[in-house]
C-alpha cells in the first residue's frame, strides 16, 4: 500500500468555526450529504425485511438485481442481465477497492476528481495518474481508467463521442473502464449517458463497468446502497472476491434498495428539490461576484471569483457559508470552490439572503 493522503477536511475546521459564529448559524454547503427524508415506501420496505436472521447473499436477492436491471433499462436505455448486477455497500467502498480487486498497477482518473479514485490506487500499491487526455499518456501500461460523468466536483457531462473514444482507447490496450455514474439522474442543462449505453459501447460491455449509487437519487447515503454492472466476466470475478471478502449488503437494505429502484416518483420529487435550490443559489452566487463553470449536471456548483480557493472559502465563511476548496479535488481546482445543493430549503434561503 502506498502512503494515504492526509484527510483534507480537517483543514476546513477553522473556517467552519468562523461560519458557525454567524448570528443566523452556519449554512454548510461543503459536503454532498443528503438532508431530505428517506422516501416512506423505502423505509417501509426496510422495516418489512427487519426479521433477517440469516446471512444475505453477496450477489443480492433476485428481486434486487432485477430491480437494478429494470431501472437501468427504463431510465437509461441500458440492457443488462440481472446476473451481472452486484450490490455494493455504497459505491465508495468499491471505488476504493476496485484497483486491488483487479491487481492494477496503473490507474488513471480525471484531473479534477472525487479523491477516492486516487486513494484506491494507493491502497492497491498502484501508480495513480490524474489525466483527462488519455492520448498524452503514450504507450505505457494502464490497467484501469475511471470516468465520472456528471463529474464531482465540476458538474461536467462527458459527451457520447468522448466516452466512445475512452472505450476504444482502453479496449485497444486491454484496460478496464470504470464509469462512476452516481449522479446520472441529475442532468440539468445536459443529459448524462451511461458508458453501457449502446451508442457508447456499441452493444458490448466487454472491459466496462458502470457504478451506481442510491445515495443521492433516493437519499439513501445512510443505508449504504449501490451496485456495479457491466462486463459479465469481470462481474463474476468481482463477485468471487467479494464473497471471500465478506462484502455483504445487509438483507433489509437490499429490500429497501429494490423498493427505491422500482419507484421513480420519489426520485423525480428529489430532483425537483435540487433543481429549485440550484435555481436560487446559482444567480445569488453570480450576483455576489462568482462565475459558475460547467455545473450542467450533478449536485454541485463549481464556482470561482478568481482568488485562491482558500481565500474564497474564507470570504464565504465570513457570511456564515461553508464551501469546499477546489484543491481538495486536484491542483487544477486551486482557484475554484465547490458548492453543494444538499442543504434544506431554509438553509439555502439563508445563504441566498447573505449573498445578495
Ligand atoms: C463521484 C462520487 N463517487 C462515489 C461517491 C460515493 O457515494 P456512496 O458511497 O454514497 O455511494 C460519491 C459521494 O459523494 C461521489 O461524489
Amino acid at each position: 500500500m502506498n502512503k494515504l493522503p492526509d484527510f483534507p477536511w480537517d483543514r476546513l475546521e477553522p473556517y467552519k468555526e468562523r461560519a458557525r459564529e454567524h448570528p443566523g448559524g452556519m449554512v454548510d454547503l461543503s459536503v454532498g450529504t443528503p438532508v431530505d427524508p428517506v422516501p416512506p415506501a423505502v423505509q417501509e420496505a426496510l422495516a418489512r425485511a427487519a426479521d433477517s436472521p440469516g446471512y444475505p447473499l453477496t450477489h443480492g436477492t433476485r428481486e434486487l438485481r432485477a430491480a437494478a436491471a429494470s431501472w437501468l433499462l427504463r431510465r437509461h436505455g441500458v440492457g443488462v442481465d440481472r446476473a451481472d448486477v452486484l450490490p455494493l455497500i455504497g459505491s465508495k467502498e468499491f471505488v476504493a477497492w476496485l484497483p486491488t480487486y483487479l491487481g492494477a498497477t496503473h490507474v488513471v482518473f480525471p484531473e479534477l476528481a472525487y479523491p477516492t479514485y486516487d486513494v484506491g490506487a494507493r491502497l492497491a500499491g498502484a501508480r495513480g495518474t490524474a489525466a483527462d487526455g488519455l492520448l498524452a499518456l503514450g504507450p505505457e501500461r494502464v490497467d484501469l481508467v475511471w470516468v465520472n460523468s456528471p463529474s464531482n466536483p465540476t458538474g461536467r457531462v462527458l459527451p457520447v463521442e468522448h466516452l466512445r473514444k475512452v472505450v476504444a482507447w482502453a479496449r485497444e490496450r486491454g484496460a478496464v473502464v470504470a464509469s462512476d455514474e452516481c449522479y446520472i439522474e441529475l442532468g440539468w442543462e445536459e443529459q448524462p449517458v451511461s458508458i453501457l449505453h449502446p451508442d457508447v459501447c456499441g452493444g458490448s460491455h466487454e472491459g466496462l463497468l458502470a457504478v451506481h449509487s442510491l445515495s443521492k437519487r433516493s437519499n439513501l447515503a445512510g443505508y449504504r446502497a449501490g451496485f456495479v454492472t457491466g462486463d459479465p466476466l469481470l462481474v463474476k470475478r468481482l463477485l468471487e472476491i467479494r464473497k471471500h471478502g465478506g462484502m455483504l449488503m445487509p438483507a433489509p437494505v437490499q429490500a429497501a434498495m429494490a423498493a427505491a429502484l422500482d419507484d421513480d416518483a420519489h426520485a423525480e420529487e428529489q430532483r425537483a428539490r435540487y433543481a429549485a435550490r440550484r435555481a436560487k443559489l446559482r444567480p445569488a452566487l453570480e450576483k455576489a461576484g462568482w462565475q459558475i463553470e460547467h455545473s450542467v449536471a450533478g449536485l454541485y456548483l463549481w464556482a470561482t471569483n478568481g482568488a485562491d480557493c482558500w481565500e474564497q472559502v474564507r470570504q464565504l465563511a465570513e457570511i456564515g457559508i461553508l464551501a469546499a476548496p477546489g484543491d481538495f479535488y486536484g491542483t487544477a481546482g486551486s482557484r475554484h470552490i465547490r458548492i453543494a445543493l444538499t442543504a434544506t430549503d431554509e438553509r439555502i434561503d439563508a445563504a441566498v439572503t447573505r449573498l445578495l
